[in-house]
């Protein structure tokens, strides 16, 4: 195994460059212990972001060898190759306000405007609801459920690198589980939030958003359900 890792890192906005670093190599070494170990040794104003440091809080991706990751949770041994490379950049598509952090507020307004805010039938003067577990609509919500906004999705999206107006994989995945919440009530609402031309028909089903997901999360399979949805909704009027 190479000994010192030769590390790229993206310094700068919008207009800066990559600048090259050395890095000892560990055992067991994630891609966050190498920023990390550049922050605290070798440039103290590197920017970055991260906080669990393990896989909860999604706040630490970046682009590592030119995919979106979880950097907490992606082995420097998982993409290095034999000669110790590695390249570290903000994720793409949001934009950098320094280093390797980037503006993340695009990306959740358009959570926003795909509605993904739950709105209940209920107050809190009255029972829980019941969701029956075995229902298709349950199965539907649980499988989307555990996204955590990390972006990976939206980074690897090649129709948001061409449309920036696209909602997106995660915002419309938010919108997915929702629809499918039966204690939800604002689901025709979400629907046509979602089925204007930058909404779900804008995916063209390259599935780069299911392939990355560090969840395992399947936003194309949502998105293709918003699709039908929509679809019915346009016929019935
Ligand atoms: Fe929280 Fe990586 S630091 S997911």
């Amino acid at each position: 195994m190479t000994r010192a890792l030769r590390v790229r890192v993206w310094r700068g906005g919008r207009e800066g460059a990559f600048q090259a670093y050395e890095v000892p190599r560990q055992d067991s070494q994630t891609v966050l212990d190498v920023v990390t170990y550049i922050q605290r040794v070798l440039e103290p104003d590197l920017a970055y972001r991260f906080a669990c440091r393990v896989g909860m809080c999604g706040s630490c991706a970046m682009t590592v060898n030119g995919v979106a990751r979880w950097t907490c949770r992606t082995h420097v041994a998982k993409v290095v190759g034999d000669g110790g490379r590695l390249e570290i950049a903000p994720l793409a598509h949001l934009p950098v306000i320094k280093d390797l952090a980037t503006d993340m507020s695009g990306f959740f307004d358009k959570w926003a405007r795909a509605k993904g805010r739950f709105e209940g039938t209920r107050t809190r003067h009255e029972d829980f609801a019941t969701v029956e577990p075995a229902s298709k609509q349950r199965a539907a919500a649980d499988a989307g459920i555990e996204c955590i906004g990390c972006a990976v999705c939206y980074a690897s999206c090649d129709v948001v690198g061409r449309r920036p107006d696209y909602l997106g994989p995660a915002a419309l995945n938010r919108a997915w589980t929702l629809v499918n919440d039966v204690r939800d009530r604002a689901g025709s609402e979400r629907l046509r939030a979602v089925a204007g031309d930058a909404g779900c028909h804008a995916c063209h089903t390259q599935g780069s958003c299911t392939e990355h997901c560090p969840k395992q999360i399947a936003p194309t399979a949502g998105i293709a359900g918003l699709k039908r949805l929509a679809g019915r909704a346009a016929i019935k009027g």
